[in-house]
């Protein structure tokens, strides 16, 4: 009797036990789903395109995005940054446009999109992010 109360309390122990590793199972699989399927990472995004900006842009636009008056435009409240659609913000920055130089080469298309979609979102911007596909 001893003894089958003890193998019943084992058994008892084992299911816990299994049930315990499903539940940790179970949550692993949907972290890593969850991970997996996750959006961009907007902060990630921007902290990159902020940098970008600083070496690349912030000489001719000002770190502040508020450019020289009749030489190099303000990007701050820029009406062509803001649109919905940022083709044309795309466009000037593969391109290049009168003094200002094409990012075609000097800039890979995840870098464009990082610091076309900072700019579109610093100093009181408020505009979609774009992704590395549309950046080209
Ligand atoms: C050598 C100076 C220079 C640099 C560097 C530069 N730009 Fe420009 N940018 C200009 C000039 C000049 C214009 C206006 C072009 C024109 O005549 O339409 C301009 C226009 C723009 C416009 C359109 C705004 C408008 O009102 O015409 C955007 C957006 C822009 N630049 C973003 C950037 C970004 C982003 C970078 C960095 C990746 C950058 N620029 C680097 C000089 C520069």
């Amino acid at each position: 009797m001893a003894e089958f109360s003890g193998k019943g309390r084992l058994l008892m122990k084992s299911r816990i036990c299994r049930l315990f590793l499903f539940c940790m199972g179970a949550t692993l699989c949907l972290w890593l789903l969850a991970a997996c399927s996750a959006p961009v990472d907007e902060e990630k995004v921007l902290a990159a395109g902020k940098e970008i900006y600083t070496n690349q842009c912030s000489h001719c636009h000002q770190e502040d995005g508020q450019g020289y008056a009749q030489i190099y435009p303000q990007l701050a409240g820029n009406p062509i940054v803001l649109l919905d659609d940022p083709a044309p913000m795309i466009e000037i920055v593969l391109h290049g446009r009168s003094s200002m130089p094409s990012y075609m080469d000097e800039l890979t298309g995840e870098q464009r999109a990082e610091v076309i979609s900072y700019v579109r979102n610093a100093w009181g911007n408020k505009a979609s992010l774009i992704s590395t596909s549309q950046a080209y």
